[in-house]
């Protein structure tokens, strides 16, 4: 199984570090095929780095770690993605990161699966800052860390669950893609608390059942 991440920024680069760790093949991809090249070097023989399509070409599941406002640039990079798992782990924030630029009537997952119609896109981890994804920050919690999977594919959000549970995260069935509108906002909360509140990027919601 080889999983393609697309972006070596925060989130890019730690999904992929932390795959790699957990046994995980990635395959990287960037605009600028060096940057992921040597990000996998980097990485080590777990990962591969290249150009954006080749890396979306090696996997059945691609996670998009790359701005919002640059998603769908970035997808017409990525050639025919149909049948593929689509993972949106966006927010779409803000310049000044302290907003949501679309909401209540829609959101940036089901903004996406319009783009990539023949794809099935799955929500997750768009409420956990990059800081926390590394194993060591995480432990020594009382329970896992839990990332909120929305999506209308059955399947895909199984995967998209049985990586999370790979990487030390707890998922959190929840529901339909179209319950990204109200996991959106759970992400720029987080944002204010970490950010702007005082709570650190070691911040993440935990939702209890009893
Ligand atoms: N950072 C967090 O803690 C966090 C937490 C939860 C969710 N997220 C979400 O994760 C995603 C990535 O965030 P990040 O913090 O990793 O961002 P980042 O550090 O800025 O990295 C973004 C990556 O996307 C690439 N990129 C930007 N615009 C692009 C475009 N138009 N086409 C192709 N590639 C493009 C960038 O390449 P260049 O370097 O060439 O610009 C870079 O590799 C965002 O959607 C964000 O909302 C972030």
């Amino acid at each position: 199984m080889t999983i393609a991440v697309i972006g070596t920024g925060a989130m890019g680069s730690g999904l992929a570090r932390l795959l790699a760790a957990k046994g995980i093949d990635v395959a990287i991809g960037h605009r600028d095929p060096a940057r992921a090249a040597a990000l996998a070097e980097e990485i080590g023989p777990r990962a591969t780095g290249g150009g954006s399509e080749a890396a979306a070409k090696l996997a059945d599941t691609v996670i998009l770690a790359v701005p919002f406002a640059g998603v769908a640039e970035a997808l017409k990079g990525l050639g025919d993605l149909s049948g593929k798992i689509v993972v949106d782990i966006s927010n779409p924030i803000s310049p000044d990161f302290k907003s949501l630029t679309i909401g209540h009537t829609t959101s940036a997952a089901e903004e996406i699966q319009k783009l990539v119609p023949a794809a099935k896109v799955v929500k997750a981890w768009n409420t956990i800052f990059a800081q926390l994804l590394p194993s060591e920050a995480r432990q020594g919690r009382s329970a896992p860390v839990q990332v909120f999977i929305a999506g209308d594919d059955s399947a895909a959000k199984k995967k998209v669950s049985e990586l999370v549970t790979a990487t030390g995260f707890e998922p959190v069935e929840s529901g339909a893609l179209v319950n990204s509108r109200y996991l959106e906002p759970v992400g720029e909360i987080n944002i204010h608390l970490g950010f702007f509140l005082g709570w650190g990027t070691l911040a993440a919601p935990a939702w209890v059942k009893s």
